[in-house]
């Protein structure tokens, strides 16, 4: 299985988790509950299951600095993602700041995501 293959999972599911954040954004506030819950758990096994596959690609192929800084980059917008998105369903955060990290965070990550993708394909 080439590099991309692996995160076809991923990527699916990274791909809902944008479906029911703009479904649940839609559906205005308070947050419905089913949709927040399909956001929130989605977007866990997206992490999970990237996080895995991100790891068994950096331990078989090379590990090129680049690469390294466009992993940690795709983590640090995970992180951001959880924290944001605890803070808008806790109502600890109610201002434009916080939905904004959570709109930019998935767009910063998805580059990341495509530039590490890039690297790994060059290094098959
Ligand atoms: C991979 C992780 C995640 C991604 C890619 C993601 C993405 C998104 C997107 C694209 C939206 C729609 C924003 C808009 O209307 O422009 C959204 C909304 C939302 N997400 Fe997430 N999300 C993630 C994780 C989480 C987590 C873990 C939580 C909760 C703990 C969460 C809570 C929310 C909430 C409450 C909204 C509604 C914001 C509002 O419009 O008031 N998200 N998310």
């Amino acid at each position: 299985m080439g590099p991309a293959a692996k995160f076809v999972t991923p990527g699916v599911l990274f791909i809902l988790t944008l479906v029911f954040g703009f479904w649940l954004s839609r559906s205005g506030k308070p947050y419905h509950t089913l949709i927040f819950n399909i956001h929130k758990l989605i977007a866990l096994a997206a992490v999970v299951v990237t996080a895995i596959q991100t790891f068994n690609a950096l331990k078989i192929g090379e590990r090129q600095p680049i690469l390294i800084g466009l992993v940690i980059v795709i983590g640090v917008c995970a992180v951001a993602l959880f924290v944001t998105g605890a803070l808008m369903s806790a109502h600890k955060a109610t201002g434009r700041a916080t939905l904004t990290i959570h709109r930019i965070a998935p767009l910063l990550a998805v580059l990341a995501a495509l530039g590490a993708l890039y690297l790994l394909g060059g290094s098959a």
